[in-house]
């Protein structure tokens, strides 16, 4: 059984679609916010899973808020901690902590619109295609080894609003599916580089 431990910001979408994926093997141990008006810590807390939140504003600097939050995080011995939609910049110290067992989910494709106001940027760049990146955490900013990608096309009547609805719904496919991979032992992480070895116990978790 792999414990995870989730961060969010917000809504939660991601973390909902992770927990009601019901991974085999996959304990959510707890979910965790920097904002106790966080509407997923609620989600969460109705399912008895364990939510805190630690405001961010309540520390004197990124470090000792990252600390306090790293000590709430290892109460829960986590194989996985994954960042779904969690809209705070992490320490390089945070980062090296959970080094090769910590993912975050970004809405573009990247290494295209690091950062926010991803939808808007891709529209305001004319791309054609836009989409959802997940990969493993590390010190620089929504860089690190990519697990997956997905993609979805831009249409002439989009809005960064109807463009971030499209890409939610792959987040929401690709998400569960990578903490289902990490989980079973899938992804091996080489140089910046992640390869997955799939079975047919996976496709047919992806196939459902
Ligand atoms: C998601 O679109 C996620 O990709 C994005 O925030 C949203 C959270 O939605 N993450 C980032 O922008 C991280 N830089 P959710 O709370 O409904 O999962």
């Amino acid at each position: 059984m792999k414990n995870i431990v989730i961060l969010i910001s917000g809504r939660g979408s991601n973390m909902q679609a992770v927990v009601e994926a019901a991974i085999p093997d996959v304990r959510i141990r707890a979910v965790l916010s920097n904002n106790e008006n966080a509407a997923g810590l609620a989600w969460a807390a109705e399912r008895d899973i364990a939510t805190a939140a630690l405001n961010h504003k309540n520390y004197p600097d990124r470090a000792a808020f990252d600390a306090a939050m790293a000590a709430e995080i290892d109460r829960y011995e986590p194989d996985l901690v994954v960042l779904a939609g969690f809209m705070r910049i992490l320490t390089p110290e945070f980062c090296r902590r959970y080094e090769g067992r910590l993912i975050n989910i970004h809405p573009s494709l990247l290494p295209a619109f690091p950062g926010l106001h991803t939808h808007r940027r891709a529209l305001d760049a004319g791309c054609r295609l836009a989409g959802c990146t997940i990969h493993f955490v590390t010190a620089e900013l929504d860089c690190g080894p990519v697990i997956a990608q997905g993609a979805v096309p831009v249409f002439d009547s989009d809005t960064a609003d109807t463009l971030a609805q499209r890409v939610l719904a792959v987040e929401h496919k690709l998400l569960p599916q990578a903490v289902a991979d990490f989980a079973a032992g899938r992804l091996n992480i080489s140089g910046n580089r992640v390869s997955s070895i799939r079975t047919a116990d996976a496709d047919a978790f992806l196939s459902n």
